[in-house]
């Protein structure tokens, strides 16, 4: 199925694919009823905050030595599908920042972010902890590691990075997951199904087990639904979730990061990384 989807998108031109993410994503969003979304524990922030954060030398110490162990074991390329070298930067700075005791990951994969998330919790608080949630046992002998041609599974990896006591992995569609647990979160990142429908039901129950002052961020967010990349791939999902959102609730708003101080993919600054928060 996947070897079909691939060659489908290597044989249409980007345009044409967008349109068909779009019309889809359109019709599934617009099919959905509509849902609660409680922005009380959402942390208000704006641009010049986040700048600070993603600026502040102090974390750059920390962040090169992170950068360098996990990019020996694990390469600091985004061929297999995590998020890229930049964002992963953009990531570690935030929590750096951020400093919160809970993070719920949403879209484990290959555990690319994960590293880089439970790397920056240990170097501030080794108490915190991060719950990451695939709807794959992502640990499994064939799973997502296998078949990316990586020599370890993620646990493997955080093993090896000394930061494994910082993980929990979870196997769960990730909606099932957040409408179950009891636990709270100080900083959700969600990077599962970029689909709009998720998107819309992920923020929902996100919000549900927000602590107050919580911070969702989520990836794969371009703006007005454009291409950001010279690929010309525009993901539509997580913007035009939010679009929705924003026209059921007064007050949420979303702060697309935009450019950062260091490259990204492509030979671009940009990133698709983008916060909630509320007015
Ligand atoms: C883009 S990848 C995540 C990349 C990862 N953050 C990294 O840096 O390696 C998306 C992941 O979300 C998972 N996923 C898709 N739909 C999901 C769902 N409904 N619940 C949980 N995980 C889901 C996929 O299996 C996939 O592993």
């Amino acid at each position: 199925m996947n070897a079909l989807k691939n060659t489908v998108k290597a044989v249409l031109p980007s345009g044409m694919l967008n349109y068909g993410r779009k019309i889809r994503d359109k019709s599934q969003l617009s099919s959905l009823q509509a849902l609660s979304f409680k922005e009380q524990n959402l942390r208000s922030l704006d641009k010049t905050t986040i700048d600070e954060i993603l600026n502040d030398t102090h974390s750059h110490e920390a962040w090169d030595e992170t950068r360098n162990a996990i990019a020996a074991i694990f390469g600091d390329s985004d061929k297999y599908g995590g998020v890229n070298p930049g964002d992963r930067q953009a990531l570690y700075k935030l929590l750096h920042g951020i400093k919160p005791q809970s993070v719920l990951e949403v879209g484990t994969h290959i555990g690319a972010s994960t590293l880089y998330i439970a790397r920056a919790l240990k170097a501030q608080n080794p108490s915190a902890k991060v719950t990451t949630v695939d709807i794959l046992d992502v640990n499994a002998p064939d799973g997502p590691w296998q078949s990316v041609g990586l020599d370890h599974t993620p646990k493997q990896f955080a093993e090896k990075l000394d930061c494994a006591n910082q993980i929990e992995f979870v196997k769960s569609p990730c909606v099932n997951y957040m409408r179950s647990t009891e636990q709270k979160f100080d900083f959700v990142f969600l990077d599962g199904d970029h689909s709009a429908s998720s998107v819309y039901q992920e923020i929902s129950a996100a919000l549900d087990i927000l602590a107050p002052g919580g911070i969702i961020l989520m990836h794969d967010y371009y703006p007005d639904g454009q291409v950001m990349y010279t690929d010309g791939t525009a993901i539509t999902g997580p913007y035009l979730a939010v679009e929705r959102i924003k026209s059921e609730n007064e007050t949420i708003r979303v702060l697309p990061l935009g450019a950062l101080p260091w490259p990204t993919k492509q030979g671009s600054h940009m990133t698709s990384l983008a916060i909630l928060t509320k007015a």
